[in-house]
Formats: structure tokens, sequence, C-alpha cells
């Protein structure tokens, strides 16, 4: 396994009074092997079910290499029509592991069909998609575990309709169905339409899901080794089967997030330094503040904690939030993502002698520049008593990619048994969404629709025109 994770400059002797006396890391020990059992203890069960993804899914696995290789070979477009959990882990996998101009290339250096995920009920975005897809060669992939968001079945209605007009009864070969095989009503329309179907088990919840078949569909389909990934997990399972912090490496990002939280640092930087991994960032934020941001505790108390993500890219982000990120508020913990070697390389040819200004870049590569400013940026925050931590990936491929976001789940359900929260559930998105409803006209919801249409009318006073 060549991931490894450095926690130095969390701590007091790299930065300081901003960072964690060993002392109080030790002092820990307790709360991190508590929450390991509580992990430990909860593993397959309820919404702990995406523990067993890197174990149980041999077969699932065959059925969803057999119809990538069929859609691999008959289609030219492969679209997934989904949201939140059931949209950021295809993007972000196909992001890291895939041609980074995928869709551009010739189909014969693809080998496979161009990949669009359309996450959002942009209506300019929607009709953007037919104007690039030819409906005939195209395979569209809903995937929706509760089977009734509103975003992904109004997608799902659209091409649906459009489906029907052009190919009939025959319609439900042009799509795919990632649900649940018992909730919801994406299954119930998948059987009336013969929809080929692939089941979410029940214990893993959307943002837990990239390792399902959520994921694992939409990356065979662009020829990603799924068995490799799940191989990485399983790796990376192993590695933290220890309760002892300074071996589990989710354990040891979890105890040094919780301590920096209770400490004040509120915001978590979540900057890898490679493009390829520009999307693992909105993976990581999702899972990070739709898990742990919550207002009470297992026991209902009032505790509305959370760490607010914020999501940079290296180098990119030097030339912008990293001003902040040195002078501003001591409030943030920064994860870098460092790439060891880079998949290909760029060397910045010789023949600017006359301006040694320029020159001095002269036979570097890219990835050298690269790895250099991610060294040097971390220096200077240190200098500055910046906390911030690395995960060190030696490569990015199946395995890597697998084994990371297995790390960053089991940090984020270690993270939730520290602070005592459902890491699980999302009470607070549920009053957004009935709210949509009630003004949807949805049955059920007339109470809601009364209570907005009664509510406060925005006053005037503060309204510029
Ligand atoms: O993490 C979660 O559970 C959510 O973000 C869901 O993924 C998101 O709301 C979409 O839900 P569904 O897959 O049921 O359409």
């Amino acid at each position: 396994m060549s991931i490894k994770v450095n926690y130095n400059n969390v701590m007091k002797h790299a930065i300081g009074e901003q960072g964690i006396p060993e002392i109080e890391y030790k002092s820990h020990q307790l709360l991190a092997e508590a929450a390991h059992a509580k992990v430990e203890a909860g593993r397959g069960k309820d919404m702990q079910g995406w523990m067993d993804s890197p174990y149980n899914q041999k077969e699932v696995v065959k059925q969803i290499n057999a119809t990538a290789k069929r859609i691999r070979k008959t289609c030219e477009s492969f679209v997934v029509l989904g949201i939140g959990g059931s949209a950021l882990g295809p993007i972000a996998v196909f992001t890291a592991l895939k041609h980074l101009y995928y869709n551009e290339l010739p189909k014969k250096v693809r080998k496979g069909p161009k990949f669009y995920v359309i996450d959002n009920v942009d209506p300019e975005r929607m009709n953007a998609l037919f104007d690039v897809i030819d409906l005939d060669k195209t395979v569209f992939n809903v995937i929706t575990k509760s089977g009734a968001t509103s975003e992904t079945m109004s997608q799902y209605l659209i091409i649906m309709d459009m489906l029907v007009k052009r190919f009939g009864d025959k319609a439900g070969e042009h799509v795919i169905a990632t649900t649940s095989e018992f909730k919801g009503n994406l299954i119930k329309i998948a059987r009336e339409h013969n929809i080929e179907t692939f089941y979410i088990p029940e214990g893993v919840g959307g943002r837990f899901s990239e390792l399902s078949p959520v994921g694992l569909l939409p990356a065979a389909v662009v020829g990603i080794d799924i068995a490799e990934m799940l191989r990485g997990a399983r790796e990376m399972d192993k590695k933290c089967k220890t309760n002892n912090m300074w071996r589990n490496p989710a354990l040891a990002l979890a105890t040094i997030q919780y301590i920096s939280i209770k400490s004040g640092k509120n915001i978590g930087v979540i900057m890898p330094y490679a493009d390829s991994l520009k999307y693992i960032a909105d993976w990581y934020a999702q899972l990070w503040a739709e898990s742990l941001g919550k207002e009470v505790d297992s026991e209902g108390n009032k505790v509305n904690v959370g760490q607010t993500p914020v999501k940079a890219l290296g180098v990119t982000d030097q030339h912008s939030q990293v001003q902040l990120f040195n002078e501003g508020p001591y409030d943030k913990v920064i994860t870098f993502i460092e790439v060891g070697n880079f998949r290909n390389d760029c060397t910045i040819p010789n023949g600017c002698e006359s301006y040694p200004d320029v020159n001095f870049l002269c036979g570097h590569t890219l990835g050298e520049l690269m790895n250099s400013e991610l060294f040097a940026t971390r220096y200077n925050l240190v200098q500055r008593h910046r906390a911030n931590y690395t995960i060190y990936l030696d490569t990015v491929d199946e395995y890597h990619v697998g084994a990371l976001l297995y790390l960053m789940q089991l940090q984020t359900a270690y993270a939730g048994a520290m602070f005592d929260v459902d890491a699980y559930n999302q009470p607070g998105v549920e009053g957004g969404k009935n709210a949509a409803y009630a003004l949807f006209g949805r049955k059920g919801y007339e109470a809601k629709a009364a209570e907005i249409n009664s509510a406060k009318a925005d006053d005037d006073k503060y309204i510029i025109e």
C-alpha cells in the first residue's frame, strides 16, 4: 500500500501554539479506541453496509462488467442522471482515472462511450446535453438510492418521454436504473419498463456509495478496473483494523480533525495537487459536510457540530485562496493530497539562457514543478503556523483511488463516532426539500404550502432595484 498520511504539520512541534501538543493527542487515545470500536461494532449493520462493499460484490462486479462490456461495444454516450452521493463519486473516479480530455479523444483511443454526468436541474445544461448526444446511441444510467429524489426523477421523466417517443416499448433498453431494491418509485417504474437494474444495498447511503453499483457501473463503462478499486479499499480496510491511532491512518486523521475542530478550526480545506484528483475534493466535501454537520448528538442534545469544507486545487489556488490560508484567521486545517509519480510528464525545454529569471525553469518537468510548489507552499504555511497534513499517493490508479476513498469514508465514520452524531442521516436538507414539494403542489404538503404562503414577506427596505 503506497498511501501514507503525514500529520507532522498539525502538531505543536511543527507549528507552535497553533498545533496540537503530543500529550493532548495521546490523551485522545481512549476516545479514538471507542470510536474505532463503535464503527467496528456497526460494520455491515444499519447504514454501515458500505464497510462490506469491498468484500461482498464478486457477483455484482461480474454482472456490472458484463453490462459495461456490452455498452462499451454498442454505445456512443453514457449519461449518468443523479445528484449528491449519486453523482459526485462517479465524477470523481472518472476524472481521477481517465484521460483528462477523455470525451475529446477519438473513439478508437477511448474504446468506450463518451461520459456525461448531469447532476443538476439547470434547463440550459439539460438542453445542452441533447445538442451533443445521439439518442439512438446513448444509455442513461439513472441513479437514486431513494428512487424518489425530485431532481433525478425530473431528469428521468424528460429523458424517458423522449425515449418513448422515439423507441416506443423498447425505450427501457436505453436506460439502466441503479436504486434500492425495496424502496421508492424508480424500482417500480423500472420493472414496468423492463429496465435493467442494479441494486444499492440498503445499508449503503448516498455519500458512502461510490464503491457500490452507484460508482462501479459508470466506472466499468469507461474502462476502469473496478475489481482493482475494491482491492485498494480492502487493503485500506485491513490497514485500519487496528485501534491504535499511531498506526491507523483514518483514525489518526479523524482524531486530529476532532481536536482541531474542538479548538476552533472550523474550516477544512481539501487541496489535491493533481488535476486528476480535483473532483475527489468535491466528493469529500459532501462526505465530510453532510455526515458531520449536525444539530444534535445521539442523545438529542443540541451540539451544532461540523467543519466547513473548502475545495482548493494545487497549484491553481496558490494564485487565489492560499493568500487567505497563509494570512487569514487561524481557523483552518488544510488537507493536501500529494501524488508521488504522475502518469506522464512534460519537460520544460532549454533555450532561454539569456533570461536567467525564466531559464531556471528549463530542464525541469511540470511534475517536478507541481510537487516543488506543494513543498514550498506547505513549508511557507508551516512558517506561518498554519495547520496542514498530507495524504500521499504513490500514483493515481484504481488501487490507490479505491484505497483513498475508503480511507476518507472511514475517517468520516470515526469522526462521526467521536462527535457522537449520526454520520448517515441528513435531516438538515429535509426542510428545503419539503418546502420545494409544497411549492410544486405535491399531495400531502398542503400544510407546508399554507405555512409558506403565510410567511412574512421580504421588507422592501432591504431590496435595491
Ligand atoms: O448522501 C446522501 O445520502 C445524499 O446526498 C444523497 O446521495 C442525495 O440526496 C441523492 O439521493 P438519492 O440517491 O436517493 O437520489
